[in-house]
């Protein structure tokens, strides 16, 4: 059985304005070096493109839509999600800081290898992915999350060449409620609905498809 979800749709249509008025130089001296105002140099985690790091659990940035990145740094910043490295780094931008840097982290290409996971677990995310588990009131995620993860828009950040690691934390983070900023908790109903064998098979779909850029 398949039930179409029209949000993300609907959410793409309301939100396609953006006028941020980034300043990508600004954003690349924070993304390279930091501030004195306590900011640690973004690539010392996150790389200078954005690829992030699987095996630390740092986050792909790269090509991510870029009022997405600054929401959740506004969130860390507000507490509704909480990380005890992002929170005092969040803390210590302005709201101008944040647009810039999530604009430059939105224009870059994503570079590192794709982590192929275990076949097995790959196919059973797959079908998490695209049908949903209907008997657990669980949707597809692309219907949602866009065609093969790609995101779409302000609000459905693209998964696709997300790392595995990051993946399943942010579904448990939902789960243990360290992470509430979603909106309607579109996700924590879900996350806390998954199945545990579900959460690493889908977070290793997402990881080895493809990134749209
Ligand atoms: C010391 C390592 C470290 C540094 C430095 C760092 N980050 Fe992070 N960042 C992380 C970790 C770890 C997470 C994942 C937190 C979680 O699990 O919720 C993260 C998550 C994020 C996210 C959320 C991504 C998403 O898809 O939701 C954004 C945005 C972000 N960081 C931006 C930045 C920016 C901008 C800077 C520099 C000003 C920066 N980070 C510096 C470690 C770091
Ligand atoms: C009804 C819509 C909807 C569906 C279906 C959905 N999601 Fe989400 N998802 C969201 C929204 C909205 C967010 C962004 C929350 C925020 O603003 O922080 C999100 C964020 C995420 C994130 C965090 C990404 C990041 O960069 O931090 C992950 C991981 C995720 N979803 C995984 C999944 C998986 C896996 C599925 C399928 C089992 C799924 N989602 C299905 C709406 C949905």
């Amino acid at each position: 059985m398949t039930k179409p979800i029209g949000i993300a749709g609907l959410c793409f249509g309301l939100l396609a304005v953006s006028a941020s008025g980034a300043n990508l130089n600004a954003g690349k001296t924070l993304v390279l070096k930091g501030n004195d105002r306590g900011v640690a140099a973004c690539q010392t985690c996150h790389v200078s493109d954005g690829s992030g790091n699987a095996a630390a659990g740092f986050p792909r940035l790269a090509g991510i839509n870029s009022e997405y990145l600054a929401k959740q740094l506004h969130d860390f910043k507000n507490g509704t999600r909480n990380d005890p490295v992002m929170q005092p780094i969040a803390k210590a931008l302005s709201d101008a800081d944040m647009t810039d840097v999530a604009a430059y982290f939105a224009a870059q290409r994503f570079t590192a290898a794709l982590t192929m996971g275990d076949a097995v677990l790959v196919v059973r995310g797959e079908r998490l992915a695209l049908s949903g588990l209907w008997d657990k009131d669980i949707p597809a995620c692309i219907s949602c999350h866009g065609s093969v993860g790609r995101g779409v828009g302000a609000h459905f950040p693209a998964l696709a060449g997300q790392h595995a690691s990051y993946i399943a934390k942010q579904i448990n983070a939902w789960r243990d409620g360290t992470r509430a900023n979603d909106p309607q908790a579109l996700m924590k109903g879900i996350a806390m609905r998954m199945p545990a064998a579900d959460i690493a098979a889908v977070s290793a779909y997402f990881a080895s498809l493809a990134p749209a850029k």
